[in-house]
């Protein structure tokens, strides 16, 4: 977050609140989000895009009212991927043209909600649901805007399961064998759809511009395929998401404006040398916006030496909050935030409270020998993937998602409490 400080006590404060009055009055653990670090974030990906071209935010990274209203205000159209963002983004007021759907196993209510709400687009990621969308949009009486999901065949070097555009994965249609070419084909051939672009999406968590621009150089080969063929110019090309964040200082992430030079370069400039009007670019950032903007503050509650091993400090989270350790072995720093400490740094283990040894939260961190419980821990860039899939394991209560902005919080998503839970269970 960009407005975090530490004063002379060695408290942190986020947008000038400090983290130990945040912990008594919201309680621990929290996910704490910095609202003007947020809208930032989606001004510098609009301002970097340009008017040509549309920021899609990806909902699955981070998804609340609060957040459809930022982004509706910031002029960021919104990806939604099932019923339930559908509904939170209709909710919060988000304008359905500017909505995309995705999903690769859409179900018939989910497109028919997204039909007649009249979302912008509705990416269609197999020869079954192209019938299904064309079935249904023709019993509403409607023409459904739709862009073809691709895969391009790059290997974007990330973890085996956030990476989408190889072959032998559930995501869309191969360009390589034909497949993609047999659906644009198909589309066109029916009444309700209106096939306006081509999607791809190569991946999350990358550091580097060339598999984007690998997947642009392919989209835009089919898009003059499609010329060729059918004689149509497609007006769209979505390139995805997937720009990564530093989760650690080692990890070095591309700025918004870098991405969208390197693709409007190689979209205008694939485009020219083919002799195609230049489409309209769009993009779906989720983790880059997100990410960054939040951190989980969490109380210690036992500290355990193993001598010669290591310390493990259990906090009152975990793989509840915050499963991406334990899932692809995500790197996290933690940091002390309650007060100073000139105690020589231990070599740490952050845990949770749940009942196995893979909740981790931080599998390596230094943190000073005087650690105690009541002390106060905050782990960085947890504004994305965290609440979003957190889970009630063990019956834990989901934590609050609290903004913060102008010197003020607030409870965006209060906390789970045990009459939610209770209430589900009717038996
Ligand atoms: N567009 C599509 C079609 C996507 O599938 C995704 C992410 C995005 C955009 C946004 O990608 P981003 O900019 O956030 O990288 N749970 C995993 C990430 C899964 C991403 C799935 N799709 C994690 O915690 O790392």
């Amino acid at each position: 977050s960009r407005t975090v400080a530490r004063d002379a006590r060695g408290v942190t404060s986020v947008g000038g609140l400090d983290v130990v009055t945040l912990a008594e009055e919201f309680g621990t653990p929290a996910y704490v989000l910095d609202e003007d670090d947020f809208r930032a974030r989606c001004r510098a990906w609009r301002e970097a895009f340009g008017d040509g071209a549309d920021v899609f935010y990806a909902g699955k990274a981070f998804l609340c009212r609060a957040v459809v209203r930022w982004l509706t205000e910031e002029g960021l159209n919104l990806d939604v991927c099932s019923g339930g963002e559908l509904a939170t983004a209709l909710a919060g007021g988000m304008p359905a043209e500017r909505v995309a759907l995705h999903g690769n196993n859409k179900s018939i209510a989910e497109i028919e909600r997204a039909v007649e709400a009249g979302v912008g687009r509705i990416v269609l990621d197999s020869f079954q649901e192209i019938a299904r969308v064309a079935h249904v949009a023709e019993r509403l009486g409607r023409r459904q805007r739709v862009q073809i999901r691709v895969t391009v065949g790059v290997e974007a070097h990330t973890h085996e399961f956030i990476a989408t555009a190889h072959e032998d994965q559930k995501f869309g249609l191969a360009l390589a064998d034909g497949q993609a070419a047999e659906a644009v084909r198909r589309v066109l051939g029916l009444e309700s759809l209106e096939l306006v672009g081509i999607h791809s999406h190569i991946g999350s968590q990358i550091f580097d511009t060339a598999g984007f621009e690998v997947a642009a150089r392919r989209v835009v080969q089919l898009l003059t395929q499609v010329r060729d063929e059918h004689g149509v110019e497609l007006p769209e090309v979505d390139l995805g998401g997937g720009l990564g964040i530093a989760y650690t200082p080692d990890d070095d992430p591309r700025e918004p404006r870098e991405i969208a030079k390197a693709l409007h370069d190689i979209v205008a400039h694939e485009c020219e040398a083919a002799g195609l009007a230049v489409p309209r670019l769009s993009v779906e950032p989720g983790r880059a916006i997100a990410g960054p903007t939040t951190f989980t503050l969490y109380e210690v509650g036992t500290v355990k030496e193993l001598p010669g091993l290591r310390t493990y400090v259990s906090v009152d989270g975990g793989m509840s909050d915050n499963i991406r350790t334990a899932l692809y072995d995500a790197e996290y720093s933690v940091a002390l935030v309650s007060r100073a400490s000139e105690a020589a740094p231990m070599l740490s283990r952050v845990v949770g409270k749940h009942c196995e040894s893979g909740d981790i939260v931080v599998r390596d961190a230094f943190l000073p020998a005087d650690l105690a419980p009541g002390d106060l821990l905050a782990v960085p860039a947890t504004g994305a993937y965290c609440r979003s899939m957190a889970s009630n394991y063990n019956h834990a209560l989901r934590p609050p998602v609290v903004a913060v902005s102008g010197g003020k919080a607030r409870v965006i998503v209060r906390r789970e409490t045990e009459e939610d839970l209770l209430g589900l269970d009717v038996g």
